[in-house]
């Protein structure tokens, strides 16, 4: 039985304590302070990103910048708020410049994320980009070829949909993908209407809709607990409500 939710949120703010102290990799020498996440304790949404940028190393938030704001107008167009959800980063520590999270970061701040997840127990986890797909997919295949199509898993006791879609920071300044990360988005209501228990599991039958695209990044990662490989879930069948996409359009997503 999972813990009570006044145990949760202890042991929430407990890790995140723990997330601000630590020295666990080189990257604690050189950031303004730990990101650890934020957010509802008992979200059934949960954001995984790829590392802090500048603004959120300075604030200690997640998604501040000009990413966050866009992931904040994306959340609107399915009419929640950020703090009806949860926002983690694979890495809680920013790398010098932005550059990509090294192996060793990623191994040493991931369990971290999963006890997020463990505690958390969200229905559905939202990779954002290359990096938090490949990492809680424990697949090679690039965010290009996975986006919009959602995985049924299970992370360290917890049934889930992982649910890939496109970096809002990649998508800023490229229109294309920006259309295609509204259209994603739009699907996430009806995700979150779907049992993760009922999906079949990883033995599921996998049905990709664009196994033809070509990877755009082949940069690899290692996983962790995945101990699955995940199974691409049937898409939800329908188109979202034309309300949704409305909004949507009215937000210039599509
Ligand atoms: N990009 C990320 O991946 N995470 C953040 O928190 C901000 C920008």
């Amino acid at each position: 039985m999972p813990p009570a939710t006044d145990d949760i949120v202890a042991a929430l703010k407990a890790l995140h304590h723990e997330i601000e102290a630590c020295t666990g990799c080189p990257l604690h020498e050189s950031r303004t302070k730990a990101v650890p996440g934020e957010g509802d304790p008992h979200a059934d949404l949960m954001f995984v990103g790829e590392a802090p940028g500048y603004h959120e190393d300075q604030q200690g938030r997640p998604f501040v910048g000009q990413a966050g704001k866009l992931l904040d107008r994306l959340l609107a167009s399915i009419g929640l708020t950020r703090d009806q959800v949860f926002i983690a980063n694979v890495l809680k520590s920013r790398p010098p410049n932005n550059r990509d999270p090294q192996p060793d970061e990623i191994a040493a701040c991931t369990p971290y994320l999963w006890r997020q997840i463990e505690l958390i127990r969200p229905k559905v986890v939202c990779t954002l980009g290359n990096h938090a797909t490949k990492l809680l997919t424990g697949s090679q295949r690039g965010i290009t070829k996975v986006h919009g199509v959602p995985q049924a898993t299970e992370i360290n006791g917890v049934r889930l949909y992982l649910y890939p879609i496109f970096h809002p920071a990649a998508a800023l300044y490229t229109p294309s993908m920006l259309t295609v990360l509204g259209q994603d988005f739009a699907r996430l209501p009806q995700l979150l209407t779907q049992s993760p228990a009922a999906a079949g599991g990883p033995e599921a039958a996998a049905e990709s809709r664009r196994d033809a695209e070509p990877d755009a990044d082949p940069g690899a990662k290692p996983a962790s607990p995945p101990t699955e490989p995940a199974a691409e879930a049937a898409a939800p069948e329908s188109r979202p409500a034309s309300a949704t996409e409305g909004a949507a359009e009215q937000l210039g997503l599509f």
